[in-house]
């Protein structure tokens, strides 16, 4: 389809990152955070506790880890990310991504998604409809009246199959069947994440259809570049190269209108804290309680960054690179402290975000959209790209 796999041309100096790290602070210290700004947790989770049986299936847990000393802990339940280990400024291993403690806890919060793998179609599809060849699909509406991160049961609660390739890639398979959530075709879907020795998590998704489908695949990943559970992400700077986002109506589905950012607190073309602008009197703002938005992204061709982010407390930058045309900025404005994270801390107000790489929302009703149509013959390979330093 419209994605084309290109080789990401980010150098991997590996033999430059390990001389670094002997002769300079970018070795991680310890695995146990001392900064008093912080109380985050930076161990793993507990193997044995994603170790279930979920639908007939086995769940368990993967970790990857790099030359660097940098891991990541990935579950096959909704191939969910649950933890990422980087160096902040100071040398210390800092947990960046939002997750559960156990299988449990993503299954409690599943409608916020953290962590997980989206599909068949990640965000909103507009009444739970869309036709395709002149058929119209009906869809479970999970979010008011619209169709949110595909429906009742998408991907980020089936159980996948999944195999450790190496010390730091893991690939988790997906087979979507005909008619699943509504959706038309046998997909077959592949997410494989590896850790780099760049400190950077590459997330390749590929699939197939044996009926003409729509797709859109995203990872939800709730960060916090302080570290979980180090309150507000407000304070965290942001820069995205986008000089146009899509506008949404009050149920956040998009007008279809592509609106120049310039001028409105939307523009993060050059950088800005998330919360100096956000609750400036500006009704998209009001109705998505916050940034909730799909960025038209200028270039997204992998090789330069489509969003830079820097944590404030901890000096973590993360970069993200993608081959997709649009990004949900989603300033955890829903997020209200009802969920226990890992190691205790809550989930509240705006102490994440996420940066959801994907085709615009809505796109199968949106026919000035790019097109997430895949057809039987032909492969849908997308590839995103989180990148770590400080
Ligand atoms: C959506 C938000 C939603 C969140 C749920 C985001 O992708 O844009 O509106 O609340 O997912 O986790």
């Amino acid at each position: 389809m419209q994605n084309t796999l290109k080789k990401p041309t980010l150098a991997l100096a590996i033999a430059g990152s390990m001389f670094m790290a002997a002769c300079n602070q970018s070795a991680p210290k310890s695995n146990t955070m001392t900064d008093s700004t912080t109380t985050a947790t930076v161990k793993l989770p507990a193997a044995a506790r994603f170790e279930r049986t979920i639908d007939g299936k086995k769940t368990e847990l993967f970790i990857l880890k790099n030359k660097n000393g940098a891991e990541a802990a990935i579950t096959n339940y909704g191939a969910h990310l649950i933890s990422l280990l980087v160096p902040n400024k100071a040398g210390e291993i800092t947990d960046v991504v939002l997750g559960f403690d156990d299988i449990e806890g993503f299954q409690k919060a599943a409608g916020a998604y953290y962590g997980a793998t989206i599909g068949r179609y990640g965000n909103r599809l507009a009444k739970g409809k869309f036709t395709l060849d002149g058929k119209e699909y009906t869809l479970f509406t999970n979010n008011g009246p619209n169709t949110l991160h595909g429906g009742k049961k998408g991907f980020d609660s089936m159980v996948w199959d999944a195999k450790q390739t190496d010390s730091a890639t893991v690939e988790l398979s997906y087979l979507s069947k005909d008619m699943e959530e509504g959706f038309p075709g046998n997909l077959k879907v592949k997410v494989i994440y590896t850790l780099t020795d760049d400190n950077a998590l590459k997330v390749s998704y590929e699939a197939t259809t044996d009926k003409t489908t729509v797709v859109n695949l995203t990872n939800h990943a709730y960060f916090n570049l302080n570290g979980q559970g180090t309150g507000s992400v407000l304070e965290h700077s942001v820069k995205i190269d986008a000089d146009a986002y899509t506008p949404v109506d009050s149920t956040l589905i998009p007008t279809g209108k592509i609106e120049p950012v310039k001028g409105t607190p939307f523009d993060f073309t050059a950088a800005a804290t998330i919360g100096s602008r956000i609750e400036q009197d500006n009704i998209q703002l009001k109705d998505g309680k916050g940034y909730d938005h799909n960025y038209v992204l200028n270039k997204h061709d992998i090789s330069t960054p489509v969003a830079t982010v820097v944590g404030d407390k901890s000096g973590i930058k993360m970069e993200v690179f993608t081959e997709e045309p649009g990004m949900q900025f989603y300033t955890g404005n829903f997020m209200n402290g009802t969920n226990t994270l890992k190691g205790g801390a809550k989930d509240e107000h705006r102490t994440a975000f996420a940066m959801e790489t994907q085709h615009y929302p809505d796109s199968p009703n949106q026919p000035a959209f790019p097109s997430t149509v895949l057809k039987p013959g032909a492969v849908y390979k997308t590839v995103t790209i989180y990148k770590f330093s400080k």
